[in-house]
């Protein structure tokens, strides 16, 4: 898809235009102002009959004689949020999925004129386009019915004096959204393809076509030299080979800031001995989005010229069970020395994560977040599409959260009470890996996480189990399936540190 900005779009190629309208002080004859006098008639007329006021959501489509034109309703003008424009850009495409145009414009002259907010436009346009044409289908024999929507030419009419900051804005969506789409692919892709091996080497290539990121791939003989019992126990049951995926991004000034992502990377969830039942296991190759999320964000993350350096560490392997897998009661002990006693084989990720966090402070970070579809329990606290945020150090999860509220990614803060870490203690071990009660299970899970996390480092916890897989359409540019929950969140953070 090419941008074209021009003052001026006569294009007679157009086959498609998207034109918004608030429903505040916006004369429609104004807005219609830019077709010629007998198809502006028609328009009106039209919005007369569908009582048209600019109402939030309330969208037709008039056919003109050689192109559509799509009416958009935004509501106010002063209410308008980025998730509006991306909602309302998902609409608009939707129609297009029966007409299979490839040159489109937007005619949306006053707000880029007004005072308003050009770049948060220009970033919710290509984010709300981009998304909203996902479709994971490569092992589906092409249904005729479906039109791909396929965008050659995207014009936006546009002066001078805002060309450059639209085009700034525009790539910065283009990309965050880019990276989301290759999250989604990664959680799509079934257990079988998405092995530790497959994705390790999707890490490679990322690393393989950019100057300014590279991958140490460490395989189980070296994490187990390096003290990783943690990890290599989880591992133990399945017959893949695990992969340790360390991606390090140095940017082209030094910088004093050493930030951490960490993915859970668990490409199939069977529980172990503690196995899980049919219902509850069918969707568990979609254990590994946190680690999907950290490969899409590092997939793009040399578009935005960001001044930390930035790791992304996931500890990749399946949990299977088999006469090798852990037991309940098994004793392991992570990179720090510390020792877990596995009270379940089905909380593996926080145990996989010990050794993840672990690798992640010796060398050196000094704030870590993670991402883990970690607990069916944040589920039933927060329901099926919001994330648990946790952390030590209010800031970190406020700035965090405020990110959030940009991308439209959904999380709510959860507590770390000191007195649930009685919860997990072992009568045995250091640490348990499965609290003694049911209740507050994302809780005692992030509390578990924490018992790895040096004084000194700031770290936040986001349980993405609910978003990162949306069982019905999420939101009109977020289709069943795979989210890339976080990408764009996690970006939007780092872009302004
Ligand atoms: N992978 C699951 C969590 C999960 C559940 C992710 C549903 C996505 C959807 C995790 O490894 C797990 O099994 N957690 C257990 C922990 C329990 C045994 C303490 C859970 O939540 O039931
Ligand atoms: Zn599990
Ligand atoms: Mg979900």
């Amino acid at each position: 898809m090419q941008l074209i900005i021009s003052p001026d779009i006569k294009e007679n190629k157009i086959e498609a235009i998207f034109c918004p309208v608030f429903e505040d002080n916006e004369k429609l004859a104004k807005v219609f102002a830019f077709f010629a006098k007998d198809q502006e008639v028609k328009l009106l007329s039209r919005a007369k009959k569908e009582k048209f006021t600019g109402q939030k959501k309330h969208t037709f489509l008039v056919h003109l004689k050689d192109k559509v034109v799509i009416i958009l309703g935004l509501g106010s003008v002063r209410k308008l949020t980025p998730e509006d424009w991306r909602e309302t850009v998902a609409l608009a495409t939707a129609f297009l999925k029966n007409y299979q145009a490839k040159n489109i414009a937007i005619i949306a002259n006053q707000w880029l004129q007004g005072s308003y907010d050009v770049e948060g436009l220009a970033q919710s346009l290509a984010e709300g386009l981009l998304l909203s044409s996902y479709r994971f289908d490569k092992y589906k024999k092409i249904d005729k019915q479906i039109i791909q929507i396929n965008i050659d030419n995207f014009y936006v009419e546009l002066g001078k004096e805002k060309k450059q900051s639209f085009l700034k804005s525009w790539a910065i969506g283009h990309w965050q959204a880019s990276g989301a789409i290759l999250a989604r692919d990664l959680v799509n892709e079934p257990a079988n393809v998405m092995t530790p091996t497959y994705l390790a080497e999707v890490a490679k290539n990322i690393a393989k076509g950019n100057k300014k990121i590279r991958v140490r791939i460490l395989e189980k003989e070296q994490v187990e030299r390096m003290g990783m019992g943690a990890f290599v126990g989880v591992d133990r049951g399945s017959d893949e080979p695990l992969k340790f995926v360390h991606l390090i991004y140095k940017p082209s000034v030094r910088s004093k800031e050493k930030i951490a992502l960490v993915g859970k990377g668990i490409t199939f969830d069977s529980g172990g001995l503690n196995i899980k039942t049919g219902d509850s296991m069918t969707q568990m190759k979609i254990d590994m989005s946190g680690a999907a999320t950290v490969l899409g964000i590092f997939s793009v993350l040399d578009q935005f010229n960001i001044k930390a350096e930035i790791h992304g560490i996931i500890a990749a392997c399946e949990n299977m069970p088999s006469g090798q897998a852990l037991k309940p009661g098994d004793i392991v002990r992570n990179m720090q020395g510390k020792s877990i006693e596995i009270a379940n084989t089905d909380a593996e990720g926080r145990v996989t994560l010990a050794d993840s966090l672990a690798y992640a402070q010796k060398i050196g970070a000094n704030k870590i977040i993670d991402i883990a579809t970690l607990t069916g329990a944040v589920m039933v606290a927060l329901g099926p599409d919001i994330a648990g945020l946790f952390t030590n150090d209010e800031k970190l999860g406020q700035e965090i959260k405020k990110a959030s509220e940009i991308t439209g990614e959904k999380m709510w803060p959860l507590p770390l009470p000191e007195e649930y870490k009685e919860l997990i203690k072992s009568s045995v071990a250091d640490v348990r890996n499965a609290s003694t009660i049911r209740y507050g299970g994302a809780i005692t899970a992030a509390l578990f996480l924490q018992e790895f996390i040096n004084k000194d480092v700031l770290w936040a916890h986001l349980d993405i189990a609910a978003p990162a897989y949306a069982e019905k359409p999420l939101n009109g540019y977020t289709p069943v399936g795979g989210v890339g929950y976080g990408v764009r969140t996690i970006l939007e953070w780092l872009r302004k540190i």
